[in-house]
């Protein structure tokens, strides 16, 4: 029986361990189906403020945490959905500087789902406790308090957005209680304690005394209210509307993900697109999706946090693409390791994240003089061994690596059809789609919205 897909349905996540580009497909997708006249809809279904996603066009760069990509699209609807976990006071900072990037208002409408969780500071603050345990795969966090967020939802004792709106202070301020009971039996002052918000500088500030904590939430309340609903009927009335073009934003990636990343540095959320028919209540059977597209960069991955891969680069090569590629973290700004592309790690994340189709980034990172390294094997004892999503195992492994021929990376630059690409490059590609078992069907060519070639 052939598969009936819902026309219209993208959804675009991370294929390897993040910061792969999927910003720019989501943004090119979604000014590609105003451009033809459909209703955008841009769904961000995971995770919260530690996700970064750096965007480029009309000479602006601006970095989207919570907010999904579609953000500067006439006329779209951008959701913050049910599965993820929201920092309310990030959430208004990162409106102002949409507004500002948009002089004013911005041209979409942004809506919260209601159930969303959250994710606030005295879970921060709770993070940065858990930092200082040994042995905590929490060491490797971006600090945004994710984690102890969906830990509260696994113990059923989540506060959600409606209880914001419903202004449920009580159940708030027995929330702030529980985890100031909890930081102060290990030792620490939570009220004192300095936790991340979302500024230029990487500033911290306390968490404050409960009355403090509150009248922060007052405020966000205030501003959040008009753009927060039970978008439940509005899904599911959209998801039959042929109108609507509908994009699903993942966050983090596959390589993160709370099962399936290298633990114990994973994040908490699922990065798998099957979380998106959890995060819609059941209302969208990812597999009803048209496009999954799981994002890669080219030639290399890269990882921040304090997983150690058994694949890294060599310091010289690293430093140069670091440079070139400007790989810093969008929301932490720390240094990104670089990797040769691991076919054994990327093939185990396509197999399990359910994606249909590879997008590539930065196929211009390449160098005239180098060959492309690829890792095709992982070995112990000189025995060919698959990848385990376990940093113990990956610390026993010895990788394979080949040399490919390198291309002209301006002239990737340059093409706008697959067919002008360098014949190296044609053949790299298609040689990652027979190792991967899945097709590549587009690619990024460079950080601007209509540098994408689609094959
Ligand atoms: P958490 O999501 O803050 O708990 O971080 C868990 C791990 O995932 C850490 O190693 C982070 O560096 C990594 N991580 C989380 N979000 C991102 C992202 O958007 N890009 C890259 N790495 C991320």
């Amino acid at each position: 029986m052939a598969i009936q897909y819902r026309e219209n349905s993208i959804a675009i996540g991370g294929g390897a361990w993040g910061d792969e580009g999927k910003g720019k497909f989501t943004d090119y997708f979604a000014s590609q189906s105003h451009q033809e006249g459909k209703d955008v809809l841009v769904y961000r279904v995971n995770g919260g403020a530690n996700a970064g996603h750096t965007l480029e066009f009309e000479g602006k760069r601006i970095s989207l945490h919570q907010i999904p990509c579609g953000v500067f699209i006439k006329d779209a609807k951008v959701v913050l959905g049910g599965g993820m976990v929201i920092h309310p006071d990030d959430l208004l900072t990162e409106i102002k500087m949409v507004e500002e990037a948009s002089s004013g208002q911005p041209p979409s409408t942004i809506i919260i789902d209601n159930m969303a969780a959250f994710a606030l500071d005295t879970h921060r603050a709770y993070e940065d406790v858990l930092k200082k345990e040994i042995d905590s795969g929490s060491s490797g966090g971006t600090g945004r308090g994710i984690a102890p967020a969906y830990a509260d939802i696994v113990n059923r004792r989540e506060v959600r957005m409606r209880d914001l709106i419903a202004g449920d202070w009580d159940k708030i301020a027995r929330h702030y209680q529980f985890y100031s009971r909890q930081i102060n039996g290990l030792g620490f002052d939570m009220g004192k304690m300095k936790v991340a918000y979302l500024n230029d500088q990487n500033d911290t500030r306390p968490v404050g005394n409960e009355k403090e904590f509150i009248d922060r939430l007052k405020n966000a309340r205030e501003k959040l209210l008009p753009l927060t609903s039970d978008v439940y009927k509005f899904i599911k009335d959209s998801w039959v509307d042929p109108k609507t073009s509908f994009i699903f934003e993942m966050a983090q990636a596959v390589g993160l993900d709370y099962r399936y990343g290298v633990r114990p540095d994973v994040t908490a959320s699922d990065t798998t697109f099957a979380s998106i028919t959890a995060s819609t209540q059941g209302l969208v059977d990812y597999r009803d999706i048209k496009r999954r597209i799981s994002t890669l960069k080219a030639t290399y991955c890269s990882s921040v946090g304090s997983r150690k891969l058994p694949s890294r680069m060599e310091p010289q090569l690293e430093a140069r693409i670091r440079e070139d590629a400007k790989e810093y973290g969008a929301t932490t700004k720390r240094s990104r390791d670089i990797i040769y592309f691991d076919l054994p790690a990327l093939r185990f994340y396509q197999r399990v994240g359910g994606a249909n189709e590879i997008g590539l980034t930065h196929m211009d990172i390449v160098y005239p003089e180098t060959p492309i390294k690829i890792c095709i094997d992982y070995q112990i004892d000189g025995k060919s061994v698959p990848y385990r999503p376990d940093q113990e195992w990956l610390n026993k492994i010895t990788p394979v690596y080949e040399e490919l021929p390198t291309w002209d990376g301006t002239r990737t630059n340059l093409a706008q059809k697959f067919r002008n690409l360098p014949q190296e490059a044609k053949d790299y590609i298609h040689r990652l789609e027979a190792e991967l078992h899945c097709p590549v069907t587009l690619i990024g060519n460079g950080p601007r919205r209509e540098q994408v070639i689609e094959i």
